[in-house]
Order: structure tokens, then C-alpha cells, then sequence
């Protein structure tokens, strides 16, 4: 085998996590749509023959949920036929790939944790185009492929909920929290700690789930978070999720159980307010 780790969407919240924790044990080829777009079949092949790559993760996508749903053709160029491209590219250089996945394939109308073998039903065009993005993974990575589902990730990069909520209470805004959409909050760093153990302990190929464990609303965790942080907002409402005018629905409950971690390699995720704990103690939102 040629080169490294190589790395799509490594300035993401999760790449960015990945590119620090593999880093100092093996040689990382860092890219992001600067360096390759993934929706240009030529230039991924070109990056991946210049630096055959002895593994990839796939993490590069359109992440903005209600972007996708108002541009469903740009959320199936990047997230669909991206991760085709990447796929082809792998399988050409006889790389195995971990494309990462979302909760967001499931309708949301499950009543326990959803697991690997569950029927699929994405409600949305950012769900449906990771969906295909599944797909052709399986197609086209020449069965050597872990397809990795996660929800609701913060980390250090962009936006994210728990630093929205602490700069909101900070600023003395009251708050209202959607409390009937049901997941479970997943660190970025935790996550890339699972896809580098599903690479290195190589559990078999296959689909796993990969989150925090246990679960709550959006407003449960808000409480959490502000609990944690010592942050005393003015106040703190739950609301129903019909009051938000967004594009694209949620799943109403859509919590993933690692139980193919479980079965295999073990699951080493935490459960979400260890994570909190976690992100809140390296300096989240400090
Ligand atoms: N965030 C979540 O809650 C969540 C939940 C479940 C699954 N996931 C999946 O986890 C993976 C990592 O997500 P994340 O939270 O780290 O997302 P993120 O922070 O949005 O990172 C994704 C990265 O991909 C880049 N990208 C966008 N279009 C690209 C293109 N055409 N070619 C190459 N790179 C491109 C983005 O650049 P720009 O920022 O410039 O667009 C960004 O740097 C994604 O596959 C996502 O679908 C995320």
C-alpha cells in the first residue's frame, strides 16, 4: 500500500478533530474543497493518484440541512455524487473507504433506538442525499467500505449548538428550545476517536452507528449545557418544533444505538454528558 490517512472535508468539525488525533501516529493528506473538490471526478482522481492513499474518510458534504432542502441539485452533487467520485477514486487505488453518514436516513418515527439493520426513509434532501451517498458507497468501494452513521455533532469549528446556546445566555437572551425532537449530542472529537478505532481494529466492513450514548431533546440538552457552564440564562422555555420556519423537517426521534460497535470492537462512545463535560473542559466555547 502507497501513503497515508487521507482526509475529505478536513476543515470541518470532524475533520479538523481527525487531522489532530491521527496525525502524530500516521502520515495525513489533509484535503477540503480548496484542495479537492469532490464533486470533480478528474481532480479527485488526480489527488488520489498523486497520493495513493491506503485509507480514506469521507467526511467532506453539504451539512447545512435546510441549504440542501431549497438546493436539492447542489445537495446531490456534493453528497451523493461526491461521494460516488470519492468511492471510484478509492476503489482505483485499491484504497477502503469510511464514509460518514447520518441519523438523518431514518423517518424519525421509530420508539427506541434505531440500529444498523432498521429500515431507512430519509424525510428530507440532505437525509436522501447522504442516502445515495450510502449507496454508491456500496456500489462502487469494491465492498471494502465502513459506512459510519453520527447525530448531532458540535465541535471547535463553525457553529454549534452548545456554543449558540452559552453566547445567547451570555448575552442575556431568553430562551426557547425545541423539546420534541429526540437524538443524542455527539463531540466531534469523540466521533473521530470511533472512526479511527472502526480503521485501526477493523471491526469488518459494514455499516455502523457511531454517537454519544443515551439521548434527550434539544431542550434537555440546552439545560445541560448551561447547567455545566455555570450560566445562568434569563430564561430557558421548551417549544414544539412546528414554531420554527424551517426548510426541511427533523426527524422527531432519531437516536442511533452502536450496536454493531457493540458487537464487535465494543463501544467505546461515552455517554453525551461525559462528552458535554469533555468539550466544556478543552475549552468550548471558552
Ligand atoms: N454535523 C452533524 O450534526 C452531522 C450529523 C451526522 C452526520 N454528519 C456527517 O459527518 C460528516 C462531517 O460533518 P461535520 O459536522 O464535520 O461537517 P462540516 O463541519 O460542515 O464539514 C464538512 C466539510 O466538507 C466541506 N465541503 C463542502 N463541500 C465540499 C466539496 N464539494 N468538496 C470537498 N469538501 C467539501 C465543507 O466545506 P464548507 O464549510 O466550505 O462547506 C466542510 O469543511 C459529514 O459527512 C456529515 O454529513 C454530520
Amino acid at each position: 500500500m502507497g501513503g497515508g490517512l487521507l482526509i475529505t472535508g478536513a476543515n470541518g468539525m470532524l475533520g479538523s478533530e481527525l487531522r489532530s488525533l491521527a496525525a502524530p501516529r500516521r502520515e495525513v493528506i489533509c484535503t477540503d474543497i480548496a484542495e479537492m473538490d469532490v464533486t470533480d471526478l478528474a481532480a479527485v482522481r488526480e489527488v488520489f493518484a498523486a497520493n495513493r492513499p491506503s485509507v480514506v474518510v469521507h467526511g467532506g458534504a453539504l451539512t447545512d440541512v435546510d441549504g440542501c432542502e431549497t438546493d436539492p441539485d447542489r445537495a446531490f452533487r456534493v453528497n451523493a455524487l461526491g461521494t460516488r467520485n470519492v468511492a471510484l477514486a478509492a476503489a482505483e487505488q485499491g484504497a477502503p473507504v469510511l464514509y460518514v453518514s447520518t441519523d438523518y436516513v431514518f423517518d424519525g418515527r421509530a420508539t427506541r433506538p434505531y440500529v444498523e439493520f432498521d429500515p431507512v426513509g430519509p424525510r428530507s434532501v440532505y437525509g436522501a442525499s447522504k442516502l445515495a451517498g450510502e449507496r454508491f458507497v456500496r456500489e462502487l468501494a469494491a465492498g471494502r467500505f465502513w459506512i459510519v452513521r453520527t447525530q448531532w455533532v458540535y465541535g471547535f469549528r463553525g457553529k454549534n449548538f452548545v456554543d449558540t446556546i452559552l453566547a445567547a445566555a451570555r448575552a442575556g437572551k431568553p430562551l426557547r428550545v425545541v423539546d420534541d425532537q429526540i437524538g443524542c449530542p455527539t463531540w466531534a472529537r469523540d466521533l473521530a476517536r470511533g472512526v479511527l478505532a472502526i480503521i485501526d481494529q477493523d471491526p469488518g466492513y459494514g455499516t455502523y452507528h457511531c454517537s454519544s450514548r443515551g439521548s434527550c431533546s434539544w431542550f434537555a440538552f440546552a439545560g445541560e449545557i448551561l447547567r455545566m457552564a455555570g450560566v445562568a440564562p434569563v430564561s430557558l422555555e421548551p417549544m414544539p418544533s412546528s414554531e420554527l420556519d424551517r426548510a426541511a423537517p427533523r426527524p422527531a426521534y432519531s437516536v442511533l444505538r452502536n450496536y454493531m460497535l457493540e458487537q464487535t470492537i465494543g463501544d467505546l462512545m461515552p455517554p453525551w454528558q461525559e462528552a458535554l463535560a469533555g468539550y466544556l473542559a478543552a475549552g468550548g466555547d471558552g
